[in-house]
């Protein structure tokens, strides 16, 4: 398995990503049916936001907005709050997609205070962010403790497993190996391979987001068993619904 290194510098990162996401926007709609169908394979979880009900809802790492701004077009009843570190992308968001609905609102903040001040969430929503956050088993805590008692959380990242269903071996090794020089040497070599401009630096970026992200074992193990998850763990990136397991019949199941 690739090691996981997890650093990535925000300010390379910030512009380049409000721009790719301004770029596709449509991603992140159908991102939605996916959650619903993998909410589908959870037999015995009935999920209000699907179906209509007036449930709140919470994206964390919600960047310049897209997908709180589709979540709340899907279900009007629902409350829709996006979060997000960036003081830049919540201010897009708020310009280009708060006026458009009634039930929708941005805030900034990191998910390391989440429950602090959100409770009884209904269904928190993580897209192409839990990479970024500085230690996984607090972020799972902090997303677990903020959800409500028949909450569910649905996540989709990067799966560090499948860097190989992107990158050819060759393009991995030399990606890998000017990573990890000195900043100013890197930058130079990325320049003369080209990899300093348009689609080219995306490339180098989305490598550094691979080497950070999580397999969905390691998420596995950082909900323990109070909780289950169902999904889609092929291709690029893998898709979960994660949901409280009822620990006392599982545990008399086991006996
Ligand atoms: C790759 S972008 C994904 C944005 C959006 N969810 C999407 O799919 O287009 C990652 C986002 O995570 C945000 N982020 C990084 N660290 C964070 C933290 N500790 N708390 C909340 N958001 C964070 C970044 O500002 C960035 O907007």
């Amino acid at each position: 398995m690739i090691p996981r290194f997890p650093e990535l510098p925000m300010e390379e990162f910030d512009a380049d990503y409000r721009q790719a996401e301004i770029e596709n926007l449509d991603k992140l709609k159908n991102i939605i049916a996916e959650f619903e169908a993998v909410a589908e394979m959870v037999p015995s979880m009935h999920f209000g936001y699907f179906t209509g009900e007036p449930v709140r809802i919470l994206d964390i790492g919600c960047g310049t907005g897209t997908l709180p701004f589709h979540l709340a077009q899907r279900n009007p009843a629902a409350t829709v709050i996006g979060v997000d570190i960036s003081e830049e992308s919540i201010a897009y968001a708020r310009e280009h997609y708060e006026p458009r609905a009634a039930n929708l609102s941005y805030e900034v903040g990191s998910v390391e205070d989440l429950h602090g001040r959100f409770r009884d969430i209904d269904m928190i929503t993580c897209v192409g962010a839990l990479h970024h956050f500085p230690d996984l088993d607090s972020a799972v805590h902090q997303i677990t403790q903020t959800l409500g008692d028949d909450g569910a959380f649905f996540l989709s990242d990067l799966n560090r497993e499948n860097i190989h269903a992107h990158f050819s071996a060759k393009e991995l090794k030399y990606l890998d190996s000017v990573r990890r020089l000195p900043e100013k040497v890197r930058n130079n070599k990325l320049r003369r391979q080209g990899y300093t401009k348009g689609q080219k630096v995306r490339r180098f970026l989305t490598l550094m987001s691979f080497q950070a992200a999580y397999t969905p074992a390691e998420v596995s193990a950082a909900l323990g068993l109070r909780y289950g998850f169902k999904g889609r763990m092929a291709g690029v990136d893998y898709v979960l619904v994660v949901y409280k397991r009822d620990v006392a019949a599982t545990d008399a199941e086991s006996v």
